[in-house]
């Protein structure tokens, strides 16, 4: 097992912040886990597992040993009456594996196409796109306790998903059974991810934006490869690509407020987005609360509000090789528009991902 020393991090996250790894061990199987865990230079340093590093903000050189997820393979493991059981390795790429299922005939991803981000990270936050999260094709996923060497097996209920969050982003508190865990956080590395793809496959419509697709090409009942094309277009038109310009998706996760909170709002501001949820509660779209406060275009150093999306962060920044943002510059405009969101409508927005 080769860990590597003073990594520069730059090209291993999305947002392209310049920092570096003071150690850093590339995981392509378990066996490379227990090795570090067999090292005594190793076995009880602090860890941080990263997988595509699309949801992150480093904000200065990462001190844990980085343990970067390259376990790889794509395969279909099994069936049942309703299901196909495919399974993929943490380290593949999301969006080759969405294209992976399409062409083995297996629809039900399509929705989640072009996300960022590699599959063990994707229950980390349960992605969710186009009215399909990751919880509803969920099967079950295989993870290695960092502090044991031991392989476990989680079911969805044990990973306790919910919007943008699961057991794996809350801390861990010392003795666990890892059958029911409270929170994973750094204790846990994602091996592998098993989805369960329905065998009658029926289309998840209705946003606006795939309806618009389907009026615009005249089509009242897509396939799933159409439905697959209309959302990779969407997010292109939408949404800065990574590979141009640095960013981690949506910067803020869409807070939710009281039907009485909302009335006030709308009273105050009548074109507020908002989408009532069956519990009574309404969820507000948090790009039109950080656009109404004109921070579209906005930047703060090398850190911007992109021009199309006032959800998504981005690095002004030169590409793969310049300096651009520092995360410091990032979390500074993520504060000042908490603020200003905060004293217009009185919510406090949640940052999406994590800050290191
Ligand atoms: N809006 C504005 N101004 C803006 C941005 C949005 O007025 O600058 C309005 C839009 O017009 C629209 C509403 O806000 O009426 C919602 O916008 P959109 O449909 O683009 O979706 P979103 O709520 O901003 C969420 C997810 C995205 C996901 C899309 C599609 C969160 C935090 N974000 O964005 O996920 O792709 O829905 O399902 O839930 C991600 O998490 O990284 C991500 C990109």
């Amino acid at each position: 097992m080769v860990v590597e020393k003073n990594i520069p991090l730059q090209a291993f996250n999305t947002f392209r912040i310049v920092a570096k790894a003071h150690a850093l061990a590339r995981i392509t199987h378990e066996q490379d886990v227990r090795d570090l865990l067999a090292d005594p230079e190793w076995a009880a340093a602090p860890k941080f597992v990263l997988g595509g590093g699309s949801n992150i903000v480093l904000t200065g050189d990462v001190k844990p040993l980085v343990l970067k997820v390259e376990v790889p393979g794509l395969k279909v493991v099994g069936e049942t009456a309703k299901a196909v059981i495919v399974e993929a390795g943490a380290g593949e790429n999301w969006h080759d594996f969405v294209t992976w299922t399409l062409d083995q005939n297996l629809p039900g991803m399509e929705n989640m196409a072009l996300i960022p981000g590699t599959v063990g990270a994707s229950p980390v936050q349960n992605v969710g796109a186009y009215g399909v999260e990751l919880q509803d094709r969920f099967d079950s996923l295989d993870a290695i306790d960092l502090q044991t060497g031991q392989v476990f097996t989680l079911n969805a209920a044990q990973c306790a998903f919910g919007y943008r969050d699961s057991v794996f982003k809350h801390a861990s508190s010392g003795e666990m059974d890892m059958h029911q865990p409270l929170g994973l956080k750094d204790r846990a590395l994602i091996l592998r991810v098993r989805f369960a793809l329905p065998k009658v496959w029926k289309p998840v419509l209705g946003y606006a934006d795939i309806e618009r697709k389907m009026a615009e090409h005249g089509v009242a009942e897509p396939t799933p490869r159409q439905i697959y094309d209309w959302v990779c277009e969407v997010r292109r038109a939408k949404l800065p690509d990574p590979a141009v310009i640095g960013n981690a998706g949506s910067f803020f996760k869409n807070p939710t407020v009281t039907a009485e909170q909302c009335e006030d709002i709308i009273a105050r501001d009548p074109k507020v987005v908002h989408y009532r949820l069956d519990n009574g509660s309404v969820k507000l779209a948090a790009g039109w609360l950080i656009d109404s406060c004109g921070w579209k275009g906005k930047s703060v150093g090398q850190a911007g509000v992109y021009e199309k999306q006032a959800l998504v962060l981005v690095n002004r920044g030169a590409g793969v090789d310049g300096n651009g943002a520092t995360g410091g510059e990032v979390m500074t405009l993520a504060k000042a528009i908490q603020t200003s969101v905060y004293e217009r409508f009185g919510i406090l927005l949640e940052p999406e991902p994590v800050v290191i």
